[in-house]
């Protein structure tokens, strides 16, 4: 019997032909792997206290820091968007050594928890930075003692944070401060106060990173002395933020976050095929000023570079996405 031959060029030119699957956006949109939708979007919102009235923050056009009365109208734009999620970042009138204001159950955060509960009932999903930084003299995110960061104390304030939110109705909560022990800290305080339904998204590989600039500037919470490299990661190391993401599972994390996300999709996709954790992605401050410092200029499309950055972002495979674009993305897709 005679051998099929195998033609070996079948698989490829002039078979194969890739650009048929390009001829017509209606072919395009058939084919598109990836998709975004308002739901895969978090939207963070600055609440100020004390503030009279909305106030522009300077590098980070289009975002806002605003008081409690205007947070209302705020989220009920962000839902009828179509985005269900939120997250929250309070800037507090009293800064002092021990960071009180932030687990204050009258807190600007825990008020406005509280006031988004009563007013969306559970339509929305509250999720809340805890951090210390804003609420620290200092500007760091851990308590001071003898001029370094106290690991152990600073996650007992965290756990007390976090209990406060949750008291107040947050649904979500994420420990920012890249302090050692964090989650299982807030795990175990959650559980002890009755919030074993309230879960944990870990900031879990945190870069030290100068992409924060503008949010610093915005939430007035640049560091007094030093820098944040004894707690945030470098950005050098792809191993290591492994691990962050591990000992955060190990410690019961629910949700872990990859922060910057553009920068760091590596992290992002090596997170996706090591765990089965749902996976956030933060597109911070600086990424946003990039795209919105060049738009004005006139240099770059917005919509454009917006949507391709933050479809590049799921694709690498975060299933959430925070990101100061939010509004606006969401807007251009219900197009
Ligand atoms: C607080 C916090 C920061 C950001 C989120 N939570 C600032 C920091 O670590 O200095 C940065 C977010 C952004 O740049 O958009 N720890
Ligand atoms: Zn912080």
């Amino acid at each position: 019997m005679k051998k099929t031959k195998i033609n070996s060029s079948i698989n490829s030119f002039p078979n194969v032909r890739l650009r048929r699957l390009r001829t017509t956006g209606a072919v395009r949109d058939l084919l598109q792997e990836t998709r975004l939708s308002p739901k895969d979007l978090i939207s963070p919102i600055f609440v100020q206290e004390g503030l009279k009235k909305t106030q522009q923050i300077p590098s980070m056009p289009d975002i806002q820091r605003m008081p409690l009365s205007k947070l209302v109208v705020e989220v009920d734009r962000i839902m009828e968007l179509g985005i269900s999620a939120i997250i929250l970042f309070g800037l507090p009138l009293q800064k002092d050594a021990n960071a009180k204001s932030a687990f204050d159950g009258g807190g600007i955060v825990q008020k406005s928890i509280e006031l988004l509960r009563k007013q969306f009932g559970s339509k929305v999903a509250i999720i809340t930075d805890v951090c210390l930084c804003q609420y620290t003299s200092h500007g760091h995110c851990g308590l001071v003692v003898n001029k370094k960061i106290d690991n152990d104390k600073t996650i007992d304030a965290l756990a007390k944070v976090a209990v406060s939110h949750a008291r107040a109705g947050a649904d979500i909560v994420a420990p920012s401060a890249m302090m050692d022990g964090q989650v299982q800290a807030l795990r175990t305080a959650l559980d002890n106060a009755g919030f074993a339904e309230v879960a944990i998204m870990g900031y879990s590989a945190k870069q030290a990173s100068p992409l924060y600039a503008p949010f610093r500037d915005a939430a007035y919470s640049a560091p007094e002395f030093g820098d944040r490299r004894t707690y945030q990661m470098p950005f050098s190391n792809a191993r290591e933020a492994m691990r962050e993401i591990e000992t955060d599972i190990a410690e019961g994390v629910d949700i872990v976050m990859i922060k910057p996300a553009i920068p760091y999709l590596d992290l992002v996709y090596t997170a996706r095929q090591t765990t089965y954790v749902p996976i956030c992605a933060y597109s911070v401050s600086g990424e946003y000023a990039l795209i919105k410092a060049a738009a004005i200029k006139g240099w770059i499309d917005e919509n454009s570079v917006m949507t391709e950055f933050i479809t590049s972002i799921k694709r690498a495979g975060a299933n959430m996405i925070i990101t100061y674009h939010a509004k606006k993305m969401a807007e251009l897709l219900s197009r």
